[in-house]
């Protein structure tokens, strides 16, 4: 899906993160699955994640991730006229966890709502937040990653629990003045006819949960992982040479790629393919693992607090998750 040059420049004008306090390691996982620190390393990258505490909802920590991309914006929530959270995991099926982000941090004038894109899901808000931005309909948005995948987790499938981790992190994006950075380009892609390789089955109206199936774990993530990597490489490099291009950048120009965190593997791969030098590829999946939504917004902000881009430079996002689907943005920061 392509587009047209905007009218109105969108920046981002802030950024922000929050992971919960408690670390789970790969040592831990081995003592209740039957795996390794050693294969976890070498398979993934992944050495520890976050989980939420019980009472530590998605929006808690979508609202503490927007707090600080607020400040850093220098706005006040009630600047805030559009919300948007991406998640799979939800505080409830409805209403929006966008809602009660907007609640708890007192942003009473935004619209607020969710969107479900998987991993991809903060790009794909980006790109919507930035065409009513442009478009006119709303002068400043916060678009959310957050995620709490330890409550869709089958701790007792050792392909799937060693990968996931929970948080959450943000953007504030809003108007550009002339001179600041701008959202280039951005990708976004679907393919509908790969559902069955990454998904909950469960939990939904296709299969509700009923006292007989809540214990035969429906209502965790299943996922081909192998079919699911090959096609991840192909699909993040062709999203990002499209938004690259689309620029008219060369890939020498690029200050710092952000790629979804998923698994080391994938990111070299994709580093190798775009022609891009590992140290300009931020990677944080060693300390959160695959936080889906929330894992770019993440990174992103990480990226951005420990100066690994300045203003004026060129950065890439890139992600890829279950749909399957896939998004990019080429941002000049
Ligand atoms: O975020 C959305 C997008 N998601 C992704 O992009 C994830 C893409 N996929 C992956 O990252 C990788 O496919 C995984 C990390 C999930 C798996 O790595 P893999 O190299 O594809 O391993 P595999 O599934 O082919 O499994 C290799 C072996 C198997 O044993 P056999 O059949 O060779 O004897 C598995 O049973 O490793 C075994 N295995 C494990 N062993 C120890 C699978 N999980 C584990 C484990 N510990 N945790």
């Amino acid at each position: 899906m392509s587009e047209k040059t905007s009218v109105i420049d969108v920046c981002i004008a802030g950024t922000g993160s929050y992971v919960p306090e408690k670390i789970l390691t790969n040592e831990e996982l081995a003592a209740r699955v039957d795996t390794s620190d050693e294969w976890i390393v070498t398979r993934t990258g992944i050495k520890e994640r976050r989980i939420a505490a019980d009472d530590e909802f998605t929006s808690h920590m979508a609202s503490k991730a927007a707090r600080r991309a607020l400040e850093q914006a220098g706005l006040e929530p009630l600047d805030i006229e559009l919300i948007i959270v991406a998640t799979i995991t939800p505080d409830t099926p409805t209403p929006a966890t966008a809602c009660h982000v907007q609640q708890q941090i007192g942003a009473f004038n935004a619209v607020a709502f969710d969107i479900s894109a998987a991993c991809s899901g903060f790009l794909y808000a980006m790109k919507i937040s930035k065409r009513l931005i442009s478009d006119g309909a709303f002068k400043n948005a916060l678009i959310i990653g957050a995620e709490k995948l330890s409550t869709v987790t089958n701790w007792e499938d050792r392909s799937t629990c060693v990968l996931f981790g929970d948080g959450a992190g943000a953007a504030i994006l809003r108007r550009a003045e002339p001179g600041e950075g701008s959202i280039v380009a951005t990708e976004m892609g679907t393919d509908g006819n790969l559902t069955h390789l990454l998904e909950i089955p469960g939990g939904g109206s296709a299969c509700p949960i009923t006292s007989e199936n809540v214990n035969q774990h429906t209502h965790t993530l299943n996922m081909q992982g192998k079919e699911v990597f090959k096609i991840a490489v192909n699909r993040m490099k062709e999203a990002a040479e499209k938004v690259i291009a689309r620029a008219g950048w060369k890939a020498e120009e690029i200050a710092c790629v952000i790629p979804h965190q998923a698994n080391r593997r994938i990111i070299d791969a994709i580093a190798d393919r775009l022609a891009v030098p590992n140290e300009r590829v931020f990677i944080n999946l060693h300390k959160y693992g695959n936080t889906s939504a929330a894992s770019i917004a993440i990174a992103m902000d990480e990226a951005n607090r420990t100066g690994a881009f300045k203003r004026g430079e060129y950065i890439v996002l890139v992600a890829f998750g279950a749909g399957l689907t896939w998004a990019a943005a080429a941002i000049r920061w």
